[in-house]
């Protein structure tokens, strides 16, 4: 039997890097488009490389050249402009074209939980899932009125041992060593959900290697339900510290760093809860396996084995000072 041909647009990323490792172990033919530029996550062997920026057209259909492929995944596709490229590009030369979205296109907050796939989505008043909303709504209509074989797959918040899942990233663990305190939005105990990217490789694989999913969307995401609290804890566990928290609101905490407000404040204050349904009917075998408590330890190893990794955002820090000292904690 011929090997499935899979294009990936992006390749060394958090989700895309692991989806290349679980997709050789299915043993299809992979070839992956980036620009050359990221290193993090370097390519293994048995994947065909192919350097171009997608932006740049003409220099893509280059590369290219007329190959056709089973699937392509988009990793990198932030604007109505990128898919409808790709709609130009990929029309009548892929059996199936998977866009990654975000669980960022559901309703904030969401009108009903649990999210299931039909659940309301909308402007949620920012750039990132705004545009991602757009770029469905145009391969929707592709599928609709042009026989595009579109699926679109969501992921909520992916992570793995290179990421810290929140705003702060190594600062967090940092001001935990140096004995101060980390600012959390809220209460800190609203909803969040965090999925390791082997776990989504692994739905992302299951859905295109059992041939599923054309003119369907389909959410992979965790069964872990977490609070943004215990996100903390398992962080300071795995770092060997106390959890010394301190919380502020989203307004408070965006008054002080502009840039995590929208964040906040329309996404990461809102609990949310996925129903796993649709991906698991589509993909048997698919259950997520990393909790984040083994999430946590491997992002402590890879940050621990090499300090150069270990990058504190100095205004991040002093801000925190600021929310931590504008009451106490
Ligand atoms: N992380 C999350 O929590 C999360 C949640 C929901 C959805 N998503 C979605 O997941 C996708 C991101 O996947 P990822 O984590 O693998 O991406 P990523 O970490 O942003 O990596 C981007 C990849 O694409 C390549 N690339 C970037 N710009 C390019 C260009 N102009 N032309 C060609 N290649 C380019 C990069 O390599 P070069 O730099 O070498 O080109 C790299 O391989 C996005 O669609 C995002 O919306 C992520």
């Amino acid at each position: 039997m011929n090997r499935l041909r899979v294009l990936f647009l992006g390749g060394t990323g958090v989700l895309s890097a692991a989806c290349v490792r679980e997709f050789l172990a299915w043993d299809v033919d992979l070839t992956v488009l980036t620009r050359g530029r990221t290193h993090l996550r370097p390519l293994p062997e048995g994947v065909r490389s192919l350097t171009a920026d997608v932006r740049d057209d003409p220099a893509t259909r280059a590369v290219l050249g007329d190959e056709t492929f089973d699937v392509v995944v988009n990793f990198i596709g932030y604007t109505p402009e990128d898919v409808r490229a790709d709609v130009a590009r990929f029309g009548g030369r892929t059996g199936q074209y998977v866009f990654i979205s975000t669980g960022s296109v559901y309703a904030r907050p969401a009108p009903s939980l649990p999210i299931v796939e039909s659940s309301a989505r909308r402007n949620n008043g920012f750039e990132y899932p705004t545009q991602k909303l757009r770029c469905e709504e145009v391969l929707e209509q592709a599928y609709r009125y042009e026989d595009f074989p579109v699926t679109i797959v969501r992921a909520a918040h992916v992570y793995d041992e290179m990421v810290i899942p929140n705003l702060a990233g190594w600062t967090t663990v940092a001001r935990w060593r140096a004995g101060k305190p980390v600012v959390v939005h809220g209460d800190g105990t609203s909803l969040w959900n965090l999925l390791h990217a082997r776990d989504f490789a692994r739905g992302l694989a299951g859905l295109i290697v059992n041939g599923r999913g054309v003119g369907e969307s389909v959410h992979i995401t965790s069964d872990e339900l977490l609070t943004w609290d215990e996100i903390h804890f398992s962080l300071a566990r795995a770092a060997g510290v106390e959890p010394r928290i301190v919380h502020r609101s989203s307004e408070d905490i965006g008054r002080v760093i502009a840039w995590m407000g929208p964040v906040l404040g329309e996404d990461f204050r809102h609990s949310v809860i996925y129903d796993n349904s649709k991906i698991k009917r589509l993909v048997p075998e698919f259950s997520p396996r990393v909790p984040f408590t083994q999430g946590a330890r491997e992002i402590l190893e890879w940050f621990d084995a090499d300090p150069s990794r270990q990058r504190v955002d100095g205004d991040v820090d002093a801000a925190f000072d600021r929310l931590v000292g504008d009451r106490d904690g």
